[in-house]
Parts: structure tokens; C-alpha cells; sequence
């Protein structure tokens, strides 16, 4: 019998670029490849790239000029660009670098079968999510992805993600609902539901729309799934419904990620984010009035054009405000084709010098709430092996890394820590008993 075809998927950006490279992965593993996690092994190779930064999207090129002699080698070797970078630049990357035979934008996954077969595209778009095959009954790892909505039309000045993702869609709840069985039946204990705007989810149930706090308190109530997270929320969709839903659901974990960008008034209106610093803090005010332990987590740009030293004071004010258990801080970065990179520039030393004194506070912060966990014992999902022998890293409620040493540990436990140590970007504990 000849060799089952190879398949290596590298996959930048977010969230819901890992989540589409797993569907991919299932949809070829329905033409017969096989995953293999090196390169010069693969008869098919995909980049799913990332547009959101420049820096992210010309790492592709660099990649692309490293894989070409792998064609020398392999001449049967197909070489796909997929995802954002697809989305923006089109036809063009082929032009960059000739060694590409196929590039499929996050629209129209569901193509990628019938253009691996060298088949001829097909015409208009559809839902991809319907679409790709059937998933496959394989175990999967205790903590996945699941995505629930697709695409933003909120615009903000700086963005490519409304070009690159398209219009908002919701999936329709009974999907989601199916698609969160199946995993639960594969071994699943935790999902993370996924979307650029996740908390604007308005699928259709059976009895009218769903919100995305309806479609929670329904995954509740699957036996078998201990946890849910949701990412990422934008501060004008987090109604009270899902402000509630954080006290109320103990399976909706302490944690969420509200992207507030700037602490200026003036910069939020020209970023068009069409929410104020005092609109944001009120927010997390009501947050913590449902749920008193749960960790904010967040992203800032600084330098976006226009930014005075002023403007940047307010950032470092609101961050003081808030108190991060964790935060991303980005130095902004210009995107062709949206509305911000016609504007003047921050000089680029400037830009640098204040995000090193805003990530030295978002340090300060994070190192705060680790330490805050010391001596606490906490539930701890046990996902894979850590570095040390007989050592387990899982994920706390709050979402902090946890490492713990004990041969009895396995991937999928649920298990009560003591915390004992707090490491940069982890904690350390020992299973409670
Ligand atoms: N709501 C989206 C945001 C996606 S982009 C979501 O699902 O996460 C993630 C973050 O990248 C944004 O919140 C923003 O802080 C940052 N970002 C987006 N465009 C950027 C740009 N042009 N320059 C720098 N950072 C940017
Ligand atoms: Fe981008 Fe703004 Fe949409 Fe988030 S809400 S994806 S930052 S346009
Ligand atoms: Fe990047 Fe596209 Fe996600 S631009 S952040 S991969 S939506």
C-alpha cells in the first residue's frame, strides 16, 4: 500500500487561526493526509497566517523562502498560504513567491479539499463552517476551541480584521451545541468559545436568537464539561445578561478578556471604538460586583497616531484603575488600507519608550495577581507534561499556567493545588489533599 500523503500546518495569530488549522487538519485528514509535524516530511504544507501587525505578516515571507528548497527535494510538494494574510493579499503572495500553488482566505476553507485535488474553485461563498466534513471520532486534548462567531463590522481605525474576516455571522446555537458534545464525548473538560466580537453572538436557537449568555447557561448543562471561557469580548456588547452569567454560572470561569485599547477619550474616538475610559470602568466595576475574583485580562496600543503624551498618561492612568491580572500591549502598527495608516505617525522612538513604561506596569500587575495566589489553593485542569520529569502544567480557574509535580498526574485531571511559588509566567504548586 503506498504511504498515506503528509500533511504540516503552521499556524500564527489568534485563536481562531488554531481553531481553523485543527478543521483544516480534520477536512484533509478526509482526503487521506495524515499530520506530520515536519516540514520536509509534508506532501502538502500550509501557512495559516496572521495581518493584525506588519511584523506578523511578513514573518510569512520569511517562512515561504525557507520552505522553497523543500520543492527541490519533494516536487509533488504543494506549499498553501490560508488565513488573514490570504484574505488581504490575494493572489499576490504567488506573485512574491512563485513556490505558493494555493491561496485560500478564512472565507472559503471548505474549498481547500476539492483545490488540494487540483480541482477548479468553485463560485460563490458559503459557510465555510458547514462545509467541512464531518470531525473524526479521534480523543482530542482536555481544554479546546470551539467558535461561535466570525468577523466584526465595528471598524476600529487601526483593524484588518473586518477586511480579513468579513461580516459578523453567528453560528446557529443547536451547531454549537453539537459541535460542544462532540467534543465532550472525545474527552473534552473545557471550551473556549471563540469569536472577534464573541460577546455580540446572536445565533439563531430553536426558540428565536440566542445570546452569547443563553448559549453558556445551555453548555452548562452538558455532563462532563467543567469549564467555560469565552474570547474575545468588546466593551459595548458585554450586556448585563453576560455580566450576570459570571456569577451565576459556576462552570463560566473568572476570567475575561475586554480589550480597551486607550485610557484617552480622544484617541477611543479617533480609533472609532465608540466606548470612553469612564464607559470601560464602569464595566469592570459591575464585573467584579457579580463575580469579586475575577481577573481582567486586556490589549492597549500605544503610539496609534495623534497620541499625545497626555493621551498616553490617561492609558497609564486607566491601567492603574483597572489593575490587569494580565494585559497584551502592542506598539501600533500601520495596515494598509485602513482608515488610521493615512494619518501622521508617532515618531518611533516615542512609541517605544511608552510601551516599555506601560509593559513595565502591566509587569508589575501580573506579578501582583500571581503572587495574590500564593497560599490559595485553586482548581487546576491538567493539560500536558512539563519540562521536568513527572511534572504536569495545567490552567487554573484565572487562567494562570500551574505546574505541578506528582507521578500520578494525568493530561485531563481535574485536581485541587496548593499554590506554593509564583514564576514569571507561572505558578507552582502541589496537588491538596
Ligand atoms: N476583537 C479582536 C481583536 C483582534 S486583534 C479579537 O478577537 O481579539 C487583537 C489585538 O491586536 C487588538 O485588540 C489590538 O490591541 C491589536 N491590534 C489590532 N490592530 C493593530 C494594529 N494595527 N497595530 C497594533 N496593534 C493592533
Ligand atoms: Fe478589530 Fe475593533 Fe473588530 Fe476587534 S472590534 S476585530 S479591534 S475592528
Ligand atoms: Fe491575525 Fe486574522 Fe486573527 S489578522 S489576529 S489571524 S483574525
Amino acid at each position: 500500500m503506498a504511504e498515506p500523503k503528509k500533511l504540516f500546518i503552521r499556524t500564527y495569530g489568534c485563536q481562531m487561526n488554531v481553531y481553523d488549522s485543527e478543521r483544516m487538519a480534520e477536512a484533509m485528514g478526509a482526503e487521506g493526509y495524515v499530520a506530520t509535524d515536519r516540514p520536509e516530511d509534508a506532501d502538502m504544507i500550509l501557512l495559516n497566517t496572521c495581518h493584525i501587525r506588519e511584523k506578523a505578516a511578513e514573518k510569512v515571507y520569511s517562512e515561504l523562502g525557507r520552505l522553497k528548497p523543500l520543492k527541490a527535494a519533494n516536487p509533488d510538494l504543494k506549499i498553501g498560504v490560508t488565513g488573514c494574510v490570504a484574505q488581504a493579499e490575494g493572489a499576490e503572495i504567488m506573485r512574491r513567491q512563485p513556490a505558493v500553488d494555493m491561496v485560500v482566505g478564512p472565507q472559503s476553507y471548505h474549498r481547500l479539499p476539492v483545490m488540494a485535488r487540483g480541482g477548479v474553485e468553485a463560485g460563490l461563498e458559503e459557510d465555510k463552517f458547514e462545509h467541512l466534513p464531518a470531525r473524526s471520532r479521534a480523543a482530542r486534548a482536555p481544554a479546546a476551541f470551539l467558535t461561535v462567531q466570525e468577523g466584526c463590522d465595528k471598524f476600529c481605525a487601526f483593524c484588518v480584521v473586518p477586511y480579513t474576516r468579513g461580516a459578523e455571522v453567528s453560528r446557529p446555537a443547536e451547531r454549537v451545541l453539537a459541535e460542544a458534545r462532540d467534543l465532550v464525548a472525545r474527552g473534552v473538560r473545557e471550551i473556549t468559545l471563540l469569536g472577534q466580537n464573541v460577546n455580540a453572538y446572536h445565533g439563531a436557537g430553536p426558540d428565536g436568537e440566542w445570546s452569547l449568555a443563553r448559549l453558556i447557561r445551555e453548555l452548562a448543562k452538558i455532563d462532563g464539561l467543567d469549564r467555560i471561557r469565552f474570547t474575545t469580548s468588546h466593551p459595548n456588547d458585554m450586556n448585563d445578561d453576560l455580566i450576570a452569567a459570571h456569577g451565576a454560572e459556576p462552570k463560566l470561569m473568572p476570567y475575561l478578556h475586554l480589550p480597551v485599547q486607550s485610557g484617552s477619550d480622544r484617541i477611543l474616538k479617533a480609533m472609532n471604538r465608540k466606548h470612553s475610559a469612564e464607559g470601560y470602568l464602569r464595566l469592570i466595576e459591575r464585573l467584579r460586583a457579580a463575580r469579586p475574583d475575577i481577573l481582567i485580562s486586556g490589549d492597549l496600543i500605544v503610539g496609534f497616531p495623534g497620541e499625545t503624551e497626555e493621551d498616553f498618561e490617561a492609558t497609564m492612568e486607566l491601567v492603574r484603575a483597572v489593575e490587569y491580572g494580565q494585559c497584551y500591549s502592542f506598539k501600533y502598527s500601520a495596515r494598509p488600507g485602513t482608515p488610521a495608516a493615512e494619518r501622521d505617525p508617532v515618531p518611533a522612538a516615542v512609541a517605544d519608550a511608552r510601551l516599555q513604561r506601560l509593559q513595565a506596569l502591566l509587569a508589575e500587575q501580573q506579578r501582583a495577581a500571581q503572587e495574590a495566589m500564593v497560599g490559595r489553593e485553586v482548581s487546576v485542569l491538567f493539560e500536558k507534561p512539563g519540562r521536568a520529569p513527572g511534572q504536569m502544567v495545567g490552567k487554573s480557574e484565572h487562567l494562570h499556567a500551574v505546574h505541578v509535580t506528582d507521578p500520578a498526574l494525568r493530561a485531563g485531571d481535574l485536581a485541587r493545588v496548593r499554590i506554593t511559588a509564583s514564576a514569571r509566567n507561572s505558578l507552582a504548586g502541589e496537588i491538596a489533599h
